[in-house]
């Protein structure tokens, strides 16, 4: 049923490629399935935009479409045991490898938190269902699935809180004994806004002096990390990329924070800043932080900070648990072994690639996998229509990198 609408859907999206066009790398793979897809994302997004201006419906309500229609029943297979549980009142899927027990071997354990903007997405999609499934039998590992509340009905930092709370529940030595988890072998991983909350939440934990179980390694996923510069190089090359153009993830930013237009529209014009924001521009600077071929051919211009009375909302813009990219040095030398996939035609390559430099200045042992013909979310598309090859390739590496580090 789900395949059957999707497909339908994008062949109503190819049909309506005319008005949408839009020219894709050739390098990319795939093309003509990628177009395809993108039209289709693109067609909601008008109709969402349309809905909101009628007063109908709001554009995330209508985006959350995507969500529901890719939900599954997530349910014990013959390889991996699968429950619903509720974490400090946080509802989490846990997905536990088949060969359990047996001669009580501690296993390794993955924190999963899944993207969508802050505001879409579910640990109960399919592909990330299907990516769970795929940690635990692969891994031997126990894969807690986090299904944390989201914008705009919860503003930053809910989120971030929900999943920090089932971090800290997680990591207690009598709930990683009831499931039999090694606590030297945890990582938290997250895609996207999952990204950007796994790298919140790791700060955090690595810094409180009262937690005694470390994380053995994070990984970022084309991860969302700063939002003190929305017009970096790659947010300039990629602004009409399939699946996450400009304006949409400057909407998940802005909504993270707030409903209010004026921040969406300060946001798009890179002038949201405060002026005390100006002694944090270092971290995001990617004249200096973006290896040359990266910021060739743009000119380095810093973003205007402004006074304006929508400080109050932008004061969480600052926040590391929002913008971990701006976590000063202490912070970041204390971090575990690091994976960061970024993706060439994507708004947030940046951020991804300056958190591996500065991890790297501060002496954390960081692996960066960047793909040169990568889209953002193509991890996601795994299933059927929507199914790429890069994001079989992308999920195998990920997967191969937990093997050999976690
Ligand atoms: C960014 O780095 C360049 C090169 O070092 C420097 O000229 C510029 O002042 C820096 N900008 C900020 C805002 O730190």
């Amino acid at each position: 049923m789900r395949s059957k609408g999707i497909f339908l859907l994008l062949l109503l999206g190819t049909l309506t490629a005319y008005y949408v066009y839009l020219p894709i790398p050739d390098e990319m793979e795939e093309r003509w399935k990628l177009m395809a897809t993108d039209c289709f994302f693109r067609s909601l997004s008008h109709l969402a935009d349309l809905s909101e201006l009628l007063g109908l419906k709001d554009y995330m309500e209508i985006m959350m479409f995507i969500t529901f229609a890719e939900e599954v029943v997530t349910e014990s297979d013959e390889h991996v045991r699968v429950t619903v549980e509720v974490f400090d009142g946080v509802e989490v899927v846990v997905y536990e490898p088949g060969q359990q027990g047996g001669d009580g071997e501690l296993r390794r354990a993955v924190i999963y938190l899944h993207g969508g903007g802050w505001c879409l997405g579910s640990a109960r999609m399919g592909p990330y269902d299907l990516l769970a499934r795929q940690m635990a039998s692969k891994l031997n590992a126990v894969v807690v699935s986090v299904e944390y509340r989201r914008a705009p009905e919860h503003h930053f930092p809910v989120p971030f809180e929900d999943v920090n709370r089932v971090v800290r529940h997680f990591i207690q030595a009598q709930v990683l004994a009831q499931y039999t988890v090694d606590p030297g072998r945890i990582a938290v991983a997250g895609d996207s806004a999952g990204g950007n909350l796994a790298a919140a939440v790791a700060q955090q934990l690595e810094q409180d002096p009262e937690q005694q179980v470390a994380l053995k390694a994070q990984v970022l996923l084309y991860p969302v990390l700063q939002a003190l510069d929305l017009n970096t190089p790659s947010y300039q090359q990629n602004q009409d990329m399939p699946i996450l153009p400009k304006t949409l993830m400057v909407r998940f930013w802005s909504q993270y924070f707030s409903r209010d237009k004026a921040l969406f529209h300060a946001m798009m014009a890179n002038s949201h800043n405060k002026l005390e924001s100006a002694g944090l521009m270092k971290y995001v600077n990617w004249s200096v932080l973006l290896p040359e071929s990266f910021r060739e051919p743009y000119t380095y211009s810093a973003p205007v900070a402004e006074t304006s009375d929508l400080s109050h909302k932008m004061a969480a813009i600052t926040d590391p648990r929002a913008s971990p990219l701006l976590a000063p040095d202490s912070v970041l030398r204390l971090l575990p072994k690091t994976y960061v996939l970024t993706c060439e035609y994507d708004v947030l390559r940046d951020d991804g690639i300056m958190y591996v430099t500065r991890l790297q200045r501060a002496g954390v042992d960081v692996t960066h996998q960047h793909y040169a013909t990568g889209f953002h979310g193509a991890m996601l598309f795994t299933l059927w229509p929507t199914e790429f090859e890069i994001g079989h390739r992308m999920t195998d590496n990920y997967i191969h990198w937990l093997k050999e580090n976690l």
